[in-house]
């Protein structure tokens, strides 16, 4: 056999076997068969981006199964037979849109329009598996897909418009003829399936695939092949955490292995084929978790449905999953932990001796796998009165894999142990599977108080957790295997009060809901008029062209940076020989292959390092090669040498130790006499905050396309500033900037990180063109990005604050020290963050001092709000602070020093029309928040170990008109009427194409839909400052209405001349009067003084709930009130709200980043270690409201910015769960403390800071 045969969207591939064996589908559907909508870019199904839907027949079935996968991870090969519907195929707008597409594009689900394929595809593969869904289907099914930018809720409303229960309006179930759009080609219904199932026997390379269709065939190809390294694939899910195991010589896709699907019940247990999908196990579990003896299934269920994502379950088998415990011991397997206990066990096949073993699974998970196929797991029935529970705690609510993960299996009668318990661990280390010594302990024990805390601290004292900088602390693993196993104890005990049986229970996450209230302007309308954006359909079929979309050039070569692995260090060497040396690997540039290394402020500082590496991960130069996955390769073999290894200064504590501050940088703000005011305060509070970094997590990773053109370089750039990149791509080649010509399509989501960071790729991918006279697309993997370019710096604050009896607040002094990273460029951020430090406090006296401080790191960016996240952390923690040592409740503290109009700010603005006070008293009115004081306050003296906080957090954000403005060119059509708008701000995700539209629909008094919004184009938009800052979208739209004004102008004489022309008539006839139909205007606007043209303010109330033996958390509900003025685009401006704010929760409370102390490489550069928030760490009841009547009269047609202000907000959500545990310390030792902030505050922070102890226990 030579080929491969497959249908996409209902027409057949033929692949002839000559593609590598490792090819993904997702790696076929964009660089084969052109189908560009469907996305990718982690590679490590963590994202889901890339989902498309497979239908086959399984091997044990007649019916055809359609489910949903990640294309990045399922290898091409394996789908033969198979029928795969993508994005585009299932609906477009050629053909129409499917009603997921529309229903996504209506609800506002959609931003950059990266994460939208990959969630529509879930979605078409859900409503397959069950066309009848409910809301809580629809949360559970979303836990693999990220979304950077709208905080996941019109997404989920989205959705759930499908489902039968939820309250949505416009809800409608999806017709069944939606379902199955593709026909089999061949009968011309929908497909049969027949076409899957035929055994394979390809060699491409010299490696070759296999696919039985019996254990027998199985067997044969094992043992001819027993002297070759042998890799049996099922969904190949494991290779997402995995990645360097192969290559292989020998791949067997176990997928029509019959032997290995099937499903028995007999009369002591239950037996599955090993080869039974994740997902398959839930309906088997769910199936049988009523029968005598098997209700134990149920807490599996639970379990199992939150181990990796559903697009992993749908694809990865129980085999597989155990058999990655079988080659990484000390892999936290979830599905190990929880059969282990329940006293499972496995048939394992010997293909040299053709015998079935059946073995426990602690004899599975030590036995050599090699020659050997895993055939079955048996499942026991378990007697009446034996306790089953089993738990994950993990780092975020889902697709994450366990801290710690423990199943306890306990005969127990009247409080009597029965025997022997089963108490099983993972992510412990390798070898600590049982804890045997609690086991031998508790066995045929009497549950008493003292029995419970024995058994805590056994259990303790026998955990050895390994210690890695990537692993939770060991304190932290061994507190909670000991408040595991108390929760469980305590179960069994039944205790009566409710108090203590809080700890017993597990946090329960119910249906989230939201909630929007605006003001729509009708008057103006398009323009202040709710309205999804108009590329949202496009987005939502994968037709909208992002940079790596676009199709290959001839003769492209694709780039690959070498990264530094030292991070302080000197180059000897680098030798790229044995690199270049690779078959299709053309070229290797370095610094010295540069015309200019170095760069002029503002850009990036040097494209590669020369001499002096400055930190690990730094770009040392660049291979470029014919394939993605040859440079890939070639990377690997460039040697570098270093002359002189030094450590690197990876912490501010560091930093300041070696006196690495940059001195000159150092700024201090004095406000009123602070020196004085220390001397009349009646109580002075001092403590520290701080905060680690955040990585941007665009969905689109940076990227740049660099084309020789006949006269200079064509670029094609995913960037918020094009005209840094041009500055830096023409600069390392020596050229004028009109040698480059630059392009930027689209970009899938930038928050910061596009603007400068950019400028590394623009210069990279044009050097590389430039010197090889081949186009050169150089495009970032996950972790070459998160290694090398910059993120948000961490900060250090230490503070003092001196305050009266009566709460209001008198002096502050901040001592703040930021972590520029290697290079003092991004200093300025503390300028900003000083001068929002006051949040929206007033305070007479003030002294706040920034630092800026050096270490081996790349240096830090912008990320969403640079200046405001830090100030609001560290603003918001001292009035917390303040109001505990006044025993007041925060909220109340604060409302009592927020600004009054007309007083004057921290850093001298008149606040004019401050509305933080009214925005304040509606929040507190609409939220309820007197009477949800009361009821936490009753909660939590009703539960000791879960425990609820609610605070009030503020932003005032102020918005700088800085730069040059931006431009945009507006051309009328005279023949129809249509129009065109081009201008120089970078449509991201924010709505800004919309809002220009919008705007100069409104000028010229025609339709939206008569509008199109062109990409940014270097040939007529040129010279535009960065789209950044949150004032992009206004400014681009006051250009293009001050063009469309123009024009109207201009075509007056000719409305006056024929007063009844319709638009179109009007048009053909201004262009019949020879009327120039193309206008261009530059908005100039000026800059405030000082600094700051108006505030946005905005307000939040955030409650949270805490286990206090674990530490997760929920959100229960956030309330947010926002003075948008009159918001140009309400849904827009909404989406804006909440995509930040989730980013915010993010970065206070999940996405810790962490470096090897050793070498200053980040160990957090993929999705199994770094985690952004996902569809179930947002609020459960989010409710969000714009303030009606309160036009801002500095801001752009009385509007004001909304991009970043909200995530200062989701600091609410750290201080909440703070006070959470602060209260359960009070309860557990009557102490009042205030414990330091520190973000992001994780559940093993958060579980920490409770200082739990056998002592505390009670029953
Ligand atoms: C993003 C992500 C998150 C995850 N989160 C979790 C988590 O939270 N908890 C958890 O427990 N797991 C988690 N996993 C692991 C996941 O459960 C496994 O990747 C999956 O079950 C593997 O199944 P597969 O069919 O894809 O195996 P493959 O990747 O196809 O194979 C894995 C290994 O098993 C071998 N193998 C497969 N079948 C057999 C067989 N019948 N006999 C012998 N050897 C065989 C293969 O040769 C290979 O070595 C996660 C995975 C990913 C990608
Ligand atoms: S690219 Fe496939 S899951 Fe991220
Ligand atoms: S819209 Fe989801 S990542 Fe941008």
């Amino acid at each position: 056999m030579t080929d491969i045969r497959f249908h996409i969207n209902g027409k057949e591939h033929i692949v002839p076997g000559n593609l590598p064996l490792t090819t993904s589908l997702n790696e076929y559907l964009r660089e084969q068969a052109g189908l560009n909508g469907t996305k990718v870019m982690c590679k490590e199904a963590g994202c889901g981006c890339c989902a498309v839907t497979v239908t086959n027949l399984p091997a044990d079935s007649k019916t055809l199964e359609t489910y949903s996968v990640q294309s990045c991870l399922t290898p091409l090969y394996a789908v033969d037979g198979w029928q795969i519907s993508t994005v585009e195929g299932i609906g477009n707008q050629s053909e129409g849109f499917h009603p997921i597409q529309e229903r996504i594009a209506k609800f506002n689900g959609t931003q950059c329009g990266y994460c939208t394929p990959g969630m529509v595809m879930n979605m078409y593969g859900l409503l397959h598996q069950k066309a009848h869904i409910t809301a809580q289907d629809v949360e559970d099914s979303f836990d693999g897909n990220i979304c950077r930018c709208t905080g996941y809720r019109p997404i989920l409303d989205a959705m759930k418009s499908f489902s039968e229960d939820a309250h949505i309006p416009g809800r409608k179930s999806i017709d069944i003829e939606d379902l199955n759009k593709n026909l089999c080609p061949k009968t011309g219904e929908t497909c049969p399936g027949t076409c899957s199932g035929r055994s394979l026997d390809l060699k491409v390379n010299g490696a070759c695939w296999y696919r039985p269709t019996s254990l027998e065939e199985l067997c044969n190809v094992m043992k001819v092949n027993n002297d070759k390294k042998i890799r049996l694939v099922f969904g190949n899910t494991s290779s997402g955490i995995f990645k360097n195991e192969g290559p292989f010589e020998i791949y067997v896709d176990l997928h029509q292995v019959k032997e290995l699907f099937w499903f028995e019940t007999l009369e002591t247990d239950v037996k599955l084929g090993a080869a039974t999908t994740l997902t398959h196990f839930l309906k088997r579990l769910r199936g049988h978790q009523e029968k005598p003896g098997f209700k134990y299934f149920s807490q599996i269920h639970k379990h199992i449905k939150v181990v990796a994502n559903v697009m992993v379950r749908n694809s990865g088998c129980i085999a597989g999953n155990l058999m990655i415990k079988n080659h990484h011991n000390e892999f936290p397997s979830d599905i190990f932990t929880t059969l282990e206990a329940a006293g499972a066990n496995v048939e394992v096949f010997d293909v040299k001796t053709s015998e079935k073993q059946t073995i426990s699974l602690l004899d599975f998970v030590k036995l050599n796998m090699r020659n050997k196929v895993l055939i079955a797991v048996i499942l026991p029935r378990l007697a009446e009165g034996i306790v089953y529970r089993s738990f994950k705690i993990t780092p975020r609510w889902q697709n994450a894999h366990a801290y710690v993960n423990a199943a306890f299996k306990i005969p127990v009668e009247e409080q009597v142990i029965q025997g022997r318990p089963s108490i099983v661990l993972g992510g412990i280390n390798a070898d600590m599977i049982h804890a045997t010594k609690t086991e031998d302990f508790l066995t045929n024990k009497s549950l008493s108080l003292a029995v419970v805390k024995e058994a805590y601290c056994i259990l303790r004292d026998e955990l050895v957790p390994t210690e890695s900088p990537l692993e939770s602390s060991s304190k932290y693993r061994k507190d909670l295997a000991g408040g595991l196993l108390y929760k469980v104890l305590l179960g069994i005990c039944n205790s009566k009060s409710q108090r203590l049986q809080s700890g017993s229970e597990n946090l329960h996450r119910p249906v989230s809901s939201g909630l929007q209230t605006y003001q729509e302007m009708k008057s103006e309308f398009p323009l202040k008029h709710a309205m999804p954006k108009k590329t949202s359909p496009l987005q939502a079929s994968g037709e909208a062209v992002f940079v790596n979309d676009m199709p290959k050039f001839q003769h492209e070569l694709f780039a690959a940076f070498v990264l530094a692995d030292e991070g302080s260090a000197t180059i000897e060497s680098i030798d790229a020989s044995q690199a270049l040396a690779i078959p299709g690997v053309t070229h290797f540039f370095s610094a010295k292959d540069a015309q200019h290394n170095e760069f002029p402020s503002p850009l990036a500082p040097r494209l590669f390092a020369s001499k002096e590496v400055l930190y690990n991960g730094e770009p040392l130069g660049m291979i470029l090669a014919e394939t993605p996955a040859l440079a890939k390769e070639a990377i690997q073999k460039v040697k570098v040498t270093y002359s002189e290894i030094r450590s690197p200064i990876l912490t501010i504590e560091d930093s300041l130790a070696q006196n690495k501050e940059f001195v000159n940088r150092r700024k201090t703000n004095v406000v009123g006499n602070p020196d004085d005011a220390w001397k009349s305060v009646d109580q002075i509070v001092e403590g520290t905050v701080s905060m680690g970094s955040q990585y941007h997590f665009y969905m689109e990773t940076q990227v740049c396309l660099a084309v020789p053109s006949e006269d200079g370089i064509d670029l094609y750039a995913s960037t918020q500033n094009s005209d840094n990149c041009q500055a830096a791509a023409s600069h390392v080649i020596d050229q004028p900037m009109n040698y480059v010509n630059i392009t930027v399509p689209r970009v899938g989501g930038g928050f910061g990180g596009k603007s400068l960071d950019s400028c590394t790729l623009a210069a990279g991918s044009t050097l590389g063109a430039y010197l090889s006279k081949r186009p050169v697309r150089l495009s970032m993997d996950l972790s070459t990005n998160i290694r090398s370019l910059g993120k948000r710096p961490p900060y250090k604050a230490t503070y003092k604050a001196g305050f009266n009896k009566d709460g209001k607040v008198q002096v502050i002094e901040i001592d703040m020290m930021m972590d520029v990273g290697y290079h003092e460029g991004s200093s300025y951020f503390t300028v900003y963050s000083l001068s929002y430090m006051d949040m929206c406090y007033y305070v007479p006296n003030w002294k706040v001092t920034g630092r800026s401080m050096m270490t081996n790191k790349r240096f830090m960016v912008a990320v969403r709000a640079p200046g405001s996240v830090p100030a609001a952390l560290i603003c918001e923690s001292i009035f917390e602070h303040v109001a505990r040592a006044l025993n007041k409740h925060p909220i109340l503290l604060k409302e009592l020093n927020l600004y009054e109009p007309d007083q004057t700010d921290l850093s001298g603005h008149v606040l004019k029309n401050c509305t933080v006070r009214e925005l304040w008293r509606r929040l507190k009115d609409t939220a309820e928040v007197d009477a949800r004081i009361r009821q936490v306050d009753a909660f939590n003296q009703e539960n000791l170990w879960k425990k609820r906080g609610i605070t009030m957090t503020t932003c005032k954000y102020g918005m700088i008109y800085f730069g040059s403005g931006h431009g945009a060119t507006v051309t009328i059509f005279a023949r129809d009427g249509s129009v065109q708008v081009s201008q120089g701000g970078v449509e991201m995700g924010q709505g800004l194409y919309t809002k220009v539209a919008q705007g100069v629909a409104h000028i010229l008094g025609v339709p939206i839909e008569n509008i199109k919004v062109r990409p940014n184009q270097g040939i007529i938009s040129p010279n535009n400052i960065v789209s950044g800052g949150s004032i992009a979208s206004e400014s681009s739209m006051q250009a293009a209405i001050g063009a469309a004004e123009i024009l109207k102008e201009r075509m007056q004489p000719i409305r006056e001349k024929f007063p009844d022309a319709d638009w179109k008539e009007l048009c053909q006839k201004s262009g019949a009067s020879k009327v120039d139909l193309t206008a261009r205007f530059l908005n100039k606007h000026e800059m405030g003084t000082p600094y700051c043209n108006y505030h946005t303010y905005c307000v939040a109330v955030t409650e949270t709930e805490v286990d206090i033996l674990t530490g997760e958390f929920q959100i229960r509900r956030v309330d947010i009130m926002a003075d948008y003025g009159e918001s140009l685009n309400p849904m827009i401006d909404v989406g804006q709200t909440e995509g930040g704010f989730v980013m915010g929760l993010g970065c206070f409370l999940t996405e810790d980043t962490l470096f090897d102390g050793k070498n200053g490489r980040i160990l957090t550069d993929g999705t199994w270690n770094y985690k952004p928030p996902t569809t179930k760490d947002i609020p459960i009841d989010w409710r969000i409201h714009l303030l009606p009547d309160t036009p801002n009269p500095s801001g752009v047609r009385s509007s004001k910015a909304t991009g970043e202000p909200s995530i200062a907000l989701s600091v609410g959500g750290l201080l909440a769960n703070k006070m959470a545990v602060e209260n359960a310390r009070k309860d557990l030792f009557d102490k009042d403390d205030f414990i330091p902030v520190v973000a992001p505050f994780t559940v093993e922070r958060t579980q920490q800071s409770v200082g739990l102890s056998e002592n505390l226990l009670t029953l």
